[in-house]
């Protein structure tokens, strides 16, 4: 399962063709009163604390457990695979690849926002962003980063934790130039978590690129490319009835290291798993 590098075999990555539907009426039938009551009718606007404390879901039955014998490989990074697949074919899910990416700053103060995952394989799971950004100075200081996928209407969370580095110049150079005009002048206009005076700051700078640029191929920026994080540890969450969700960790062995902890199991290409409480 080679799903990285290759910016033709990325398509799948796009957004599949969906019914758009109004934000509300995408939602499960139980799920509307409460989103109407808490989003519609009442006001954030007057101050007063909001009390969220009836906010919940109703999780399905018992058929959506996840049994360490429904994993389709011992491979997680198949694994993942298999449920990305489930997502991308989900039709409320928008953005399957949005993902949460959490960094911290050297002294441990952590930060995250969410951005694109544009492939993923056994070397790890790639991003395209600023490097000069806030995530990349924290990156800079501190290589390590954690993602979260949330895909609310399967219930299914996934975390991946691991050292980052920078893919190659060229690679991220190749993707940049992948990317409709208007993505790569705008990469270009936002120097990326910098402080700016107003919209028309970037309006202005927006139009002077454009035309700038409009009978020739825009530069990819020195400070603009793609990370790749290269995971020790995924954990794959399947929201479930009564809170008993599960929760499969797989941590990649240490060198050498053959011994299995109590409870933990051998899975495949270097990995073991064990299961958490929720
Ligand atoms: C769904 C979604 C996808 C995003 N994808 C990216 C992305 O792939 N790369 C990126 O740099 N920012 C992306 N952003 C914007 C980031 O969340 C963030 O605002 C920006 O990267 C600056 O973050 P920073 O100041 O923490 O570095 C995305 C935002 C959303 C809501």
């Amino acid at each position: 399962m080679k799903r990285l590098f290759s910016f033709r075999s990325l398509n799948f990555i796009r957004k599949p063709d969906q019914i758009i539907l109004p934000p509300l009426y995408s939602l499960p039938v139980d799920r509307r009163a409460v989103s109407a009551s808490y989003f519609c009718t009442k006001s954030t606007n007057d101050h007063k604390q909001m009390d969220l404390s009836d906010m919940r879901k109703k999780y399905k039955g018992d058929e959506e457990s996840f049994e360490e014998d429904q994993l389709i490989s011992l491979d997680p990074i198949k694994q993942f695979g298999e449920w990305f697949d489930q997502a991308t074919k989900c039709p409320e899910i928008g953005e399957a690849n949005a993902m949460c990416l959490a960094t911290a700053s050297k002294d441990g103060r952590p930060s995250a926002r969410m951005v694109l995952l544009k492939g993923f394989s056994n070397e790890g799971f790639r991003f395209f962003t600023n490097y000069e950004s806030r995530k990349g100075k924290e990156l800079d200081v501190n290589p390590h980063a954690c993602l979260v996928f949330y895909w609310e209407p399967l219930n299914k969370q996934i975390r991946i934790e691991g050292p980052v580095e920078k893919i190659s110049r060229e690679n991220s150079v190749e993707y940049f130039h992948s990317r409709p005009k208007s993505s790569q002048i705008g990469a270009v206009v936002s120097r990326q978590s910098s402080v700016i005076p107003n919209r028309q700051y970037l309006r202005e700078k927006n139009a002077e690129l454009e035309e700038k640029y409009k009978d020739s191929e825009v530069p990819a920026p020195e400070y603009w490319g793609g990370y790749i994080v290269n995971p020790y540890l995924i954990e794959f969450w399947q929201g479930q009835t009564n809170r008993l969700h599960d929760r499969i960790v797989f941590t990649r062995t240490k060198e050498g290291e053959t011994d299995l902890q109590e409870m933990q199991h051998q899975a495949e290409g270097g990995w073991v798993y064990h299961r958490l409480a929720p």
